[in-house]
């Protein structure tokens, strides 16, 4: 492997996974391929931009002729597909973007790789696509039973890999991450959306009781084990990556008050998420296993970490929250804030 394309580059984990892979690695070039969705942004690549390893192309995964282009100006040798549309709530609202990237735009991509011979295709997807679970753990080989238009078109994305792997023999590879949190992380999810709301003492809309349970990873936990993956995984295979780390979301809510010294009056249960899977629970005995890996970073720290990151970072999260971002706000918040 010497020229790897990280598509959807730069989003939250994809940018990480960049910033990451060019400091590790300098003897590989790292091209972005990044549509720059709403949620993409080119701020997070600022740690990377003038290293010489690494390049940028604005396409989208699901235009054929760009990404083949792509593939044969870079000599690319290896993708890794963080690409996606990414949020179950817009899900809800309109999945017909889900549907062209997380699953034709996937299926653009191994077809690249079959004509192109592309030797590697490693696969981010999720633990979102086993469903809830009230007891125990998903292990690889469960069944998939996705919940919402989000993971049902992870779900999908993944079984068009299995079937390139099978039908064409390609060297496929996937991981299923848990809810990963850290710097970078676009304020519509949990923690970075909680945590900049009440920076600013507004209120944070918590989808019924609070109850739910996600199992939370660092970001840097998540793309060391996708790094192992890609470099060691076998080809065909399915690795589960989980932080080990429960939390209902009330407490993660009350966590993040406590750390900015903000009052919990904040909080406001809202009307509950359609569909809203319970609680996601995968195990780590296969990583663990066969290439030794485990999430690391200490919970507690990497929250705090991450609390005073946004707290520092204005800059990057104050441009995010306008516009487009203010119509989405309105949509999801407008009605539950109101009545709740
Ligand atoms: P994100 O929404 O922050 O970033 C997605 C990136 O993909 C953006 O840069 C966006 O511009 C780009 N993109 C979207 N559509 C594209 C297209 N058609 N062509 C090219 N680029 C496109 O997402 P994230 O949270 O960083 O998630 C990255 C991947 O990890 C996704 O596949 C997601 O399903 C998976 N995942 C996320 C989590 C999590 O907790 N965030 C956990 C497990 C798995
Ligand atoms: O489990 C992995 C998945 O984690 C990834 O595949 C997804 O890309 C990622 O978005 C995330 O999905 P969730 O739906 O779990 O994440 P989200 O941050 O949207 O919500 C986390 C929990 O918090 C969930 O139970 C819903 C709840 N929640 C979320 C928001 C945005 C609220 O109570 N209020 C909110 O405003």
């Amino acid at each position: 492997m010497k020229n790897i394309l990280v598509t959807g580059g730069a989003g939250f984990i994809g940018s990480a996974f960049v910033r990451y892979m060019v400091e590790k690695y300098p003897q590989y070039t790292i091209v972005v391929l990044d549509k720059l969705t709403y949620a993409g942004n080119l701020d997070n690549l600022l740690p990377v931009k003038d290293k010489p390893n690494y390049h940028f192309e604005r396409g989208d995964i699901a235009d054929a002729e760009a990404v083949e282009r792509i593939c044969q100006e870079h000599n690319i040798d290896a993708i890794v597909n963080f690409a996606a549309e990414s949020h179950v709530d817009r899900s809800i609202m309109n999945p017909n973007a889900f549907l062209q990237t997380d699953v034709v735009g996937v299926y653009v991509l191994l077809e690249a790789c079959r004509k192109l011979g592309i030797e590697r295709f490693h696969h981010i997807s999720t633990d979102e696509v086993y469903g809830s679970i009230d007891e125990g753990h998903f292990k690889e080989d469960d069944p998939l039973s996705p919940n919402n238009p989000y993971s049902a078109s992870k779900a999908g994305g993944e079984l068009m890999v299995r079937a390139y792997h099978v039908t064409h023999g390609l060297h496929t590879t996937i991981t299923r991450g848990s809810n990963t949190f850290g710097p970078y992380h676009y304020p519509e999810k949990l923690i970075p959306f909680f945590v900049t709301e009440a920076i600013d003492d507004r209120p944070l809309p918590l989808y019924g009781d609070g109850t739910q349970v996600r199992d939370w990873l660092y970001v840097e936990d998540h793309c060391r084990g996708v790094d192992i993956v890609l470099h060691q995984g076998a080809p065909g295979e399915v690795y589960n990556l989980g932080g080990e780390n429960e939390h209902q979301n009330i407490e993660i809510t009350h966590r993040i008050l406590d750390i900015l010294g903000k009052p919990r009056s904040l909080i406001k249960h809202v009307e509950d998420r359609p569909g809203h899977d319970r609680r996601y629970a995968i195990s780590n005995d296969k990583l663990r296993a066969h290439f030794n890996w485990s999430p690391d970073t200490p919970f507690e720290t990497a929250l705090e970490q991450t609390v005073r990151w946004y707290v520092e970072n204005e800059w990057w999260w104050r441009k995010i929250k306008s516009g487009e971002y203010l119509e989405y706000y309105k949509k999801q918040y407008g009605e539950r804030l109101a009545n709740a």
